[in-house]
């Protein structure tokens, strides 16, 4: 047996990992935006049109047999502004730093593509989430009642990313 192979470690037990979606990811990613956001997933022809626009923007987290998580990024044309558009983890496998290790990934690529900030929304109610984006530096930056329509607030939330 080589050093190498002494080393691996077996795919079973690899820890999940980030990559950017392929096609065959589409059923399954939106699958689990359902999963996680119910009413709210997005329809699966906005996630076919994110995929045919910048695919190389949205990120899951493959543990080797399923999608735990997923992350949806876009950016504007002139890399001013990013935002993020969707961050879920499977219900079954939060609390075990996976949202982190996504919104890691997705800020650390957008740094090296000299996007200038990051924003996002959130429901102003979600304190795992906006406990999480304020544990890696979002700002509030506004509170919109109306933002998804009548009544659907959402808290706006910035990072800029060139000092
Ligand atoms: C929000 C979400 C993505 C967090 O993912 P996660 O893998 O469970 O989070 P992590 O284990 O990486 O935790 C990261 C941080 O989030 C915050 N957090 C996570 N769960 C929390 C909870 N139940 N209560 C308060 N803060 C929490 C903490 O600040 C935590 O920091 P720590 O690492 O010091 O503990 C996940 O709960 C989720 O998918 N929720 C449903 C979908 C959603 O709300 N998406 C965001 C929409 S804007």
């Amino acid at each position: 047996m080589s050093a190498v192979s002494a080393v691996s470690l077996a795919p079973e037990s690899r820890p999940p990992w980030v990559r950017t979606i392929t096609e065959e990811d589409l059923p399954p990613l939106s699958r689990l935006d359902e999963e996680v956001f119910a009413e709210h997933a997005y329809p699966y022809f906005v996630l076919r049109q994110l995929y045919d626009l910048h695919g190389d923007q949205l990120l899951v987290l493959d543990d080797g047999d399923s999608l735990v998580g997923y992350v949806l990024v876009g950016t504007q044309s002139d890399k001013s502004r990013s935002w993020i558009l969707g961050l879920g983890i499977d219900s079954g496998s939060r609390g075990r730093g996976f949202g982190r290790q996504l919104m890691a990934e997705a800020l650390r690529r957008l740094r090296a593509e000299g996007v200038g900030e990051v924003r996002l929304t959130v429901e102003p109610a979600n304190t795992a989430a906006v406990e999480l984006y304020e544990s890696l530096g979002f700002a509030r930056l506004d509170h919109h009642e109306n933002y998804f329509g009548p009544g659907d607030a959402r808290l706006v939330m910035t990072l800029p990313l060139r000092r």
